[in-house]
């Protein structure tokens, strides 16, 4: 089987690419609004998926690299219209629509393993670990496409203290709900179900590292991974697990979804790193939704200064 992210590369530069429509003189209006016209005129009905806001959220402290300056947010339409959620669909233009009815009232994750007091969270009780804050931050997609979000969201290790991980618990390991009437494409096999992912605990400890319930401000729409996802700006996207139910602190590195699937190209780590070549494209520069000219990809995706240390003395073309 043709490996769907790759044969997924192209589109998104060339449908998404307001900046051009603009240029050429397709459509004028804003540029947030620009990408929605291109779709309709191409036949394409973009799915309005406006959520509730999320009351109380909060600037992040100062100088902690938690917010991107001086580059330009994706807007919404983009974010909410242009998606890999496999349990969906594979096409990127259909998860929006796909997943509208996604139900996520009554949702729980287990939070269990290695840690002194295992407990299943509600939302309620999840809004209660810490305060939602406001993170913008990059997003670089294994397929070199990438975008700039406002996530709302909280620091997973703030969750996870909650528990009280043992000294025994080595590694984090998340899962996807799995239930082919609510997720209508685990029928397939486009993936092996449920979709799994899994940090180091220091990877999952460090501030950086959020559970995110919301994008600019409201609450997430189905398609981003509502009603909780994870985000860890320094890896790739495919890092960042959708609609969790289950946090697991193990002793074992844990198995992940796409490594499982190709190993050879996509590591444990899946740390942004434009030295190490995805075995079929280079992973030196990408496209910025919204961009025409290709931008270079940072080492850690602009965030060596807080992760860095994480992975001294790694071989990071081993582990990657
Ligand atoms: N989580 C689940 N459960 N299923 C998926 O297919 N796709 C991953 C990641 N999380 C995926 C997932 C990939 S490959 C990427 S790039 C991001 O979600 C995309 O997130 P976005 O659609 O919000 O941009």
């Amino acid at each position: 089987m043709a490996d769907p992210l790759e044969s997924q590369i192209t589109p998104p530069d060339v449908y998404l690419n307001r900046r051009n429509f603009i240029r050429g003189g397709i459509v004028a209006a804003t540029a947030a609004g620009t990408a929605l016209a291109y779709r309709k005129f191409n036949g394409v009905d973009p799915v309005s998926s406006e959520q509730p806001p999320i009351p109380g959220v909060q600037k992040p402290a100062a100088g902690q690299g938690f917010t991107v300056a001086g580059e330009e947010l994706t807007p919404r339409d983009s974010i909410a219209n242009y998606n890999n959620f496999y349990e969906f669909t594979t096409d990127k233009d259909g998860v929006a629509a796909a997943a509208k009815d996604f139900k996520t009232a009554g949702w729980k994750i287990t939070v269990d393993g290695l840690c002194a007091k295992p407990r299943v969270f509600d939302l309620d009780d999840l809004r209660k670990v810490a305060p939602p804050e406001e993170r913008i931050y990059r997003m670089r997609c294994v397929e070199a496409w990438s975008m700039v979000i406002p996530w709302v969201g909280f620091s997973l290790g703030k969750l996870l203290a909650k528990v009280e991980p043992t000294s025994a618990a080595k590694f984090v390991a998340m899962e996807t709900l799995f239930d082919p009437t609510r997720m209508p494409n685990q029928s397939s096999g486009a993936l092996e179900w449920p979709y799994v992912e899994g940090l180091r605990i220091d990877e999952a400890m460090h501030p950086l590292a959020i559970l995110a319930t919301g994008l600019y401000g409201n609450e997430l729409p189905p398609q981003d991974g509502a009603p909780v996802r994870l985000v860890t700006p320094w890896k790739y996207g495919f890092k960042g697990i959708k609609s969790i139910v289950k946090i697991s602190l193990v002793a074992t590195r844990p198995p992940t979804s796409w490594n499982k699937r190709a190993p050879d190209e996509y590591g444990f780590y899946g740390n942004v790193n434009p030295h190490h070549d995805h075995p079929r494209w280079s992973q030196a520069t990408e496209r910025r939704i919204g961009e025409t000219a290709r931008r270079p990809t940072l080492m850690f995706n602009g965030y060596a200064d807080q992760v860095a240390s994480l992975y001294t003395g790694m071989d990071l073309d081993v582990d990657f």
